[in-house]
């Protein structure tokens, strides 16, 4: 009876320290609009692990995926409003709120390796880019690959021509919504938490996505074709609220850094296999027929994406692109 009442005494006293420390530490949510095992979701669990281990406990990392907490086209106000602490938005949802450079990464062909781009993004231009969100309460902490992206639809998309008259989603980017006219294509703005919905309803026809993507959202269970056309890129820029950041201690900054540091190692790591798995599980699943462009209908794609880079100049910045293109080239891409 009384080891009973030692223990049940010692409990409480756990769970009320329990509590005291949870009261005590500073909570970093972290949203994002993808599923747990995609390189996004993986990186936010591998940032959770180490920025707890390394603040011993003092940040603790709520991790909120799928699109649960926030979508795509709200979170980043929730994020300069402080309702939330981190996000990792793809580069190609950062025009609306007025930072329109990122949408270089989505000029079609632009930079076809992960080495050109690692280039970019762990380089001075990298930083550079970064620096343009603190202008909007934001801070920019870090890159994050996901992959090349795919096409898909319900018919075979080979050729230029194929694409006339489907609807297809894209992102809220300038620059894809002119990849996608310049291929014949009417391009559809949605959030990514509705495209699935909308591609079996038939609301749109087909989309654009890296394989983890396509995969964990099961759009290959709606779409009968896609194109291993590797024709863009999808990255994130993990930002965080500017005031929340520069108001934290500088300890707990810096061991925040630290664990981002190598969360981003990690994440930059596994990103090519998680598609790589993805696109081989969709390709077991059987209900999408995957084809590999051959070099003249690669060559025909260039060809009709080659006008996006020069229209969208004025917007994305002609120095910009250009300096995209000299990286491209030290780094043997193009
Ligand atoms: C999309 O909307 O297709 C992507 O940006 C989703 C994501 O975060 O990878």
């Amino acid at each position: 009876m009384i080891r009973h009442l030692v223990a049940v005494v010692a409990a409480s006293t756990l769970a009320l320290i329990g509590t005291a420390d949870a009261q005590r530490a500073i909570v970093i949510k972290f949203s994002h609009v993808v599923a747990p095992d995609t390189p996004k979701g993986r990186g936010a669990e591998k940032f959770k692990e180490l920025a707890e281990k390394y603040t011993e406990g003092k940040v603790r990392v709520d991790v909120y995926p799928n699109a649960q907490l926030y979508k795509d086209d709200d979170e980043i106000e929730a994020l300069r409003s402080g309702h939330v602490h981190m996000l990792a938005p793809s580069l190609a949802k950062f025009g609306p709120v007025g930072v329109r450079a990122f949408e270089v990464f989505d000029l079609p062909f632009i930079l076809p390796t992960r080495e050109a781009l690692r280039k970019i993004t762990e380089g001075p231009l990298g930083k550079r880019l970064l620096g343009q969100l603190e202008g909007k309460g934001l801070k920019g902490l870090a890159y994050w690959d996901n992959g090349f992206k795919i096409m898909s639809a319900n018919r075979p998309l080979r050729m230029p021509a194929d694409f006339a008259g489907l609807k297809m989603r894209i992102q809220p980017s300038q620059v894809l919504a002119a990849q996608m006219r310049a291929l014949g294509a009417t391009p559809q703005v949605m959030i990514f938490s509705e495209v699935y919905g909308a591609l079996a309803n038939g609301k749109i026809d087909g989309t654009e996505n890296p394989p983890s993507n396509m995969f964990t959202q099961k759009m290959h269970e709606v779409q009968k074709h896609a194109t291993i056309s590797n024709h863009g890129y999808i990255g994130y820029a993990v930002i965080t609220n500017k005031n929340f950041w520069d108001g934290l201690p500088a300890d707990i900054r810096r061991a925040l850094d630290k664990a981002m540091l190598e969360a981003t190692q990690y994440t930059n790591a596994i990103a090519q296999q998680n598609n790589e798995d993805a696109l081989a599980a969709m390709t077991k699943a059987g209900t999408t027929t995957f084809y590999e462009l051959t070099v003249p209908e690669k060559t025909a794609w260039q060809k009709a994406l080659e006008p996006v880079h020069q229209n969208l100049a004025v917007r994305v910045g002609k120095e910009l692109i250009y300096e995209f293109y000299r990286e491209g080239k030290v780094a043997g891409a193009n």
